[in-house]
């Protein structure tokens, strides 16, 4: 069993980012930058926005945080939005989801400029991924993708089983491994709650690829000797013995399953930081297309 390293592949990037950064600057233009709305105190997004910032610090770009009370309404966050769409000191933002239940999530991510989308999740950013033309890709499939290339894993012709249907990871993850692309050119099957015969659909997986949002859902016995498991499920647990109250556990019961792999992703220093640094991408991505 090998363990795809994210932090690793993570730094590599934000390496090559920095570099394409100091040239960028080297030639009198401002650096890339990302903005991040963040609405409430939820801690976890706290903790992404937080990791947000400090990647772009670390590869040179400018980032905003605007940050506004979970008691914000929806007209007045589309008013923040609207305004970061005009704003051309920013070539990129994001709303950090979730957002609190009174707002409509599509109602703002259908008012981001398609320009500045650089979460991907636009309907023009999802409409041209599922066209093959160049886009933003979401950040954790993109992320994914990454992983797989940098590790030279075989896809081509492999049954990849996707859990999870979500339009951020689940649906696009597929679209990308079922392209003609390399990594890609898979057989994909989505699964979600209603499959039936789960166990053995996952047992005939080369590649799964789980986002299921259900902790340790995926076990030893549904696994098939060899194959390739990507974990992108991330839940805080309540854990008295950490300083920070709470551990981060997967959806994959990582210590048994990883005995029957040939790779496989951790809980944290897999999937996470590869999403991050898709973002910084993108976000590169958006500023040189200005
Ligand atoms: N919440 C969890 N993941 C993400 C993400 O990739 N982007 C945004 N905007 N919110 C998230």
């Amino acid at each position: 069993m090998q363990l795809l390293d994210g932090n690793l592949c993570a730094e590599q990037i934000r390496q090559e980012i920095t570099q394409k950064v100091d040239a960028i600057k080297a030639s009198g233009q401002r650096a890339p930058h990302l903005a991040a709305v963040l609405v409430g105190n939820d801690g976890a997004s706290e903790n992404y926005v937080a990791f947000k910032v400090k990647d772009c610090a670390q590869v040179g770009f400018e980032s905003t945080t605007i940050r506004l009370p979970d008691t914000v309404t929806e007209d007045e966050l589309l008013a923040k939005v609207a305004e970061l769409n005009a704003d051309d000191g920013i070539d990129g933002f994001i709303v950090q989801l979730p957002l609190p239940k009174h707002i409509d999530e599509n109602k703002i991510i259908l008012a981001i400029d398609a320009k500045k989308d650089v979460d991907g999740f636009s309907p023009v950013s999802v409409g041209k991924l599922n066209l093959g033309l160049p886009t933003f890709i979401s950040a954790t499939p993109n992320g994914i993708m990454e992983l797989l290339a940098r590790y030279k894993i075989e896809t081509e012709g492999k049954h990849c089983v996707v859990l999870g249907r979500s339009n951020i990871v689940g649906t696009p993850m597929a679209v990308l491994m079922s392209r003609n692309t390399n990594p890609g050119n898979a057989t994909v099957t989505i699964a979600h709650s209603r499959t039936k015969n789960l166990k053995e659909l996952c047992l005939s997986a080369d590649i799964l690829i789980v986002a299921i949002g259900k902790t340790e859902f995926v076990t030893a016995d549904m696994v098939k000797q060899g194959a390739v498991v990507i974990d992108v499920g991330q839940t805080r647990v309540p854990d008295t013995t950490k300083k920070n109250g709470f551990r981060n556990v997967g959806d994959v019961d990582f210590d048994n399953v990883k005995e029957k792999c040939s790779y496989i992703t951790y809980v944290t220093g897999g999937v996470g930081p590869m999403t991050r640094a898709s973002l910084l991408q993108n976000t590169l991505k958006a500023h040189q297309a200005r």
